[in-house]
C-alpha cells in the first residue's frame, strides 16, 4: 500500500497544558506578549478592552462554553500581511524577529495567547482571522462575510428557522394524546410516567431552539461587525475568548478581575513606550523611572556587541514592587523576580 506520511497536529490540549504549566503565571505573560509584539511592531497606541461576553463557537459550531472572559487587544504598529500570518504567526517557532540584530523571537507567544484559549478573531491589514486552538482561517473581509453567511444559512436549515415553533406544538399535541390515551385506558400511572417523560422531551426541544436561536442571533452580530468594516486595518487587532472556568488546577478562575489585576501588574512593571486605554479611558499605571542598574548585551552572529534589556531594581520608598529586580526590554517588563531571592543565591 503507498504510503504518505502524516503531520503531526498538536491537539488544543498540548497548547493549554504548555500555558498553564509553561508560564508561573500566564495572565502576566498574556499581556506582557501581547505588548512586547505590539512595541516591536512599532505601535504608539494600544487599546484594550475586557469583558464578560457568552461564549461564541467558530467555523458555525456551537459554543463550546457558556461564558467567557473577551480581551480586544488592539495596536496601531504595522500589522501583519497575508504572507507573515500565513508563513510566520500560523507556523509555530517561525518568527520575523531572527534576522542577525534581533534578539528573542522564539516565536512561541502565540501559544499563551490564542491557540490554548476558548477561541479567536485576529484583523490585521485586509485579513480576518478566524481560529479555535490549531484550527484557523485566514479571509479576506469579503470571504469572512461570505464564509458566515453560509454559516447563517446552514445553522437557519438546521434549526428549520421558523418552523421549530410549529414543530414544537405538534410534537406537544402527540405528546399530550398519548397522555390522554394512557388515562382513557385507566391506566392513571402510565399517564403520569408518560406526562413527565413528555415534559422533559419538550424542554430539551425548547432547549435547543433557543440555543440555536442565540448561534444564529450571535453569528448575525458578528456578520455586521464584519460588514461595518471600511478599510484594510493598519495595525493588529486581537478579540480572544478565555475559559474562565477553565479545569487546571493552579488557575481555576482566571476571571475579569484576574486579568486586569494581570494588566495592572504588568504596566506598574513596566514603562511601555506608548499610550494605553483601558475601555477607552488612558491608563497612566507605569513604573516608576529609576537609573538602570546594568545593561544585558547579546554577542551578535558578526562577533559585534548588543544590549537587549536594562536590569531595574525597584527600591525606592514610593515604588509599588519594591524589593524586585526587573529586566525590561524597550521599557516592557520581559522578568521579574524578587531580590531576596538573589541575596539568598549569593550569600550560598
Ligand atoms: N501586534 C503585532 N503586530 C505585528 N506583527 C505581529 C504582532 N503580533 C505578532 N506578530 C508577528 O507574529 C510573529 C509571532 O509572534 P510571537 O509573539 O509568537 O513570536 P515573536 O514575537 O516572533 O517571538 P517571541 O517568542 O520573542 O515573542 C512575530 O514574529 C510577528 O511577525
Ligand atoms: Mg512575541
Amino acid at each position: 500500500m503507498p504510503r504518505t506520511p502524516d503531520v503531526i497536529v498538536p491537539p488544543k490540549d498540548y497548547y493549554i497544558k504548555q500555558r498553564t504549566e509553561g508560564f508561573s503565571d500566564w495572565p502576566f505573560a498574556f499581556f506582557r506578549e501581547l505588548f512586547q509584539n505590539s512595541v516591536d511592531a512599532g505601535a504608539r497606541n494600544i487599546h484594550i478592552t475586557i469583558g464578560d461576553v457568552p461564549g461564541r463557537g467558530s467555523f458555525g459550531r456551537p459554543a463550546r462554553i457558556g461564558k467567557a472572559v473577551r480581551v480586544s487587544f488592539t495596536d496601531d504598529g504595522t500589522g501583519m500581511p497575508q504572507e507573515v500570518l500565513r508563513d510566520v504567526f500560523f507556523k509555530p517557532g517561525r518568527s520575523t524577529k531572527t534576522g542577525g540584530d534581533t534578539v528573542g523571537g522564539f516565536g512561541t507567544a502565540r501559544v499563551t495567547l490564542c491557540f490554548s484559549q476558548d477561541g479567536y478573531r485576529i484583523h490585521t491589514g485586509g485579513c480576518l482571522v478566524e481560529g479555535d486552538g490549531a484550527e484557523y482561517d485566514i479571509m479576506t473581509v469579503d470571504e469572512a462575510a461570505g464564509a458566515k453567511r453560509e454559516q447563517i444559512a446552514e445553522a437557519e436549515l438546521q434549526a428549520g428557522a421558523g418552523r421549530t415553533a410549529a414543530r414544537i406544538a405538534e410534537v406537544e399535541a402527540l405528546l399530550a394524546s398519548r397522555v390522554t390515551a394512557a388515562r382513557e385506558a385507566g391506566n392513571g400511572a402510565q399517564a403520569d410516567a408518560l406526562g413527565a417523560q413528555h415534559d422533559i422531551e419538550l424542554a430539551t426541544l425548547r432547549a435547543g431552539e433557543e440555543e440555536a436561536a442565540r448561534r444564529i442571533a450571535q453569528m448575525r452580530a458578528e456578520l455586521a461587525e464584519i460588514e461595518s468594516i471600511r478599510a484594510p486595518r493598519k495595525g493588529a487587532r486581537f478579540d480572544i475568548d478565555i475559559d474562565p472556568q477553565e479545569g487546571s488546577d493552579r488557575y481555576r478562575w482566571v476571571s475579569q478581575a484576574r486579568l486586569r489585576a494581570a494588566l495592572d501588574d504588568y504596566l506598574s512593571l513596566s514603562q511601555v513606550p506608548c499610550k494605553v486605554f483601558l475601555d477607552g479611558q488612558e491608563v497612566t499605571t507605569k513604573a516608576l523611572r529609576g537609573a538602570k542598574r546594568r545593561e544585558l548585551v547579546a554577542t551578535m552572529g558578526d562577533g559585534s556587541k548588543r544590549a537587549f534589556a536594562a536590569v531595574h531594581i525597584s527600591g525606592s520608598e514610593r515604588a509599588r514592587h519594591k524589593g524586585k529586580v526587573i529586566v525590561r526590554v524597550d521599557g516592557a517588563c520581559m522578568f521579574t523576580e524578587s531580590l531576596k531571592m538573589y541575596l539568598c543565591l549569593a550569600t550560598e
